[in-house]
């Protein structure tokens, strides 16, 4: 975008509130990242949420509402499983993509025949949409594929002088975004894993269908179109090693690591983010997109990470690393 606008950054959510009514676009926090919010009733403020992210208008957006009943008044149907998931987990980080009624526009969704719905679990976002008394479509409040913003100046980095305003709660309790689960058809099928872990989802509707790895078709002709295989990306290249092979800088370069648990290296770096000094994945996720933006300020030429195991939050975390690291 061409003109710069005054971003103002604040802590008062009636402040927050207005802003989304009178048409502009507020970031806020949710438990996963910080949303970049708008009426989604408004298309004119949806569509400069594409504009100001430089956002493909094929990749449809999350609507948050304040409690379940809100969502199901944006949709055709909200199934047995629907209910079950919207009681065991909302609010938290769980997106249903459920069949949209026509009046949810065409531009929150992609075009898409379903609408992504979720009950944000941080009281200052909920209590934002109360507020505002409409449903507030939200991405990630970062640039288009960049690294998503766990705290109110990582939002401002990004996308100071292309929003109106910035709702500061604070950090991020979960930070990274939620598990986007799809009832458009009998089978409930996972497009992103994220802050709540399959497993978990599993225990309440058993086994969830897995998408069938999106490539080469980065574009709209997919289910998921927001999967793309380059996201979430530092501008420093990334390499993935295995969580259980020593990490060496590559010699000659300038290095970076983003590893967790006790040392698992050796030689000279140029700097070290553990993000969690034992195994724990809740606070791996809660420190990661952070380490990852601290290192890519380094001006590194390379960030080696280390990848964690495939479970619990460990899915959402590996799945973001893929995507950090693919060119
Ligand atoms: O935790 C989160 O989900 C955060 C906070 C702000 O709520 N939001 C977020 O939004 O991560 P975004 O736009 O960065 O990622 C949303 C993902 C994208 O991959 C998008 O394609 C998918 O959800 N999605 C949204 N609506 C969809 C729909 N109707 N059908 C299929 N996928 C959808
Ligand atoms: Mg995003």
């Amino acid at each position: 975008m061409s003109s710069s606008i005054k971003t103002t950054l604040f802590t008062d959510v009636s402040v927050a509130a207005e802003m989304l009514r009178s048409g502009r676009l507020v970031a806020f926090p949710t438990e996963t990242v910080y949303g970049l919010g708008a009426d989604a009733t408004n298309s004119d403020s949806v569509a400069r949420i594409f504009e100001s992210k430089g956002r493909p208008r094929f990749d449809p957006l999350i609507v948050h509402v304040h409690d379940a009943s809100a969502a199901a008044d944006l949709v055709t149907e909200f199934p047995e499983t629907a209910q079950k998931l919207a009681e065991a987990f909302w609010p938290g980080p769980l997106t249903l993509v459920l069949p949209k009624k026509d009046h949810v526009s065409d531009l929150v969704t992609a075009g898409l025949a379903g609408v992504g719905i979720r009950v944000p679990g941080n009281d200052t976002a909920r209590e934002l949409i109360k507020l505002a008394d409409r449903p507030v479509a939200a991405p990630s409040a970062n640039p288009f594929s960049g690294i998503s913003p766990t705290c109110a100046q990582h939002v401002m980095d990004g996308l100071g002088g292309r929003i109106d305003g910035i709702l500061d709660g604070g950090p991020c309790r979960i930070g990274v975004e939620s598990t986007v689960v799809s009832l458009l058809d009998n089978k409930p099928t996972l497009f992103r894993p994220g802050g709540l872990p399959v497993e978990t989802i599993e225990e309440v509707i058993g086994p969830l269908h897995r998408l069938p790895v999106q490539q080469p078709a980065d574009t709209a002709a997919q289910p998921a179109p927001g999967m793309l295989s380059r996201h979430y990306a530092p501008d420093t290249g990334l390499r993935i090693i295995s969580a259980d092979t020593t990490a060496v800088p590559v010699p000659g370069k300038r290095c970076g690591l983003l590893t967790w648990g006790p040392s698992h290296e050796s030689g000279e770096w140029q700097q070290i983010e553990r993000i969690c000094a034992g195994d724990d994945l809740r606070q791996c996720a809660a420190n990661f997109f952070a380490a990852l933006r601290s290192l890519d300020a380094q001006n590194l030429d390379v960030i080696i990470a280390r990848s964690f195991p495939e479970t619990g939050l460990g899915l959402a975390l590996n799945d973001r690393l893929q995507r950090a690291a693919h060119t």
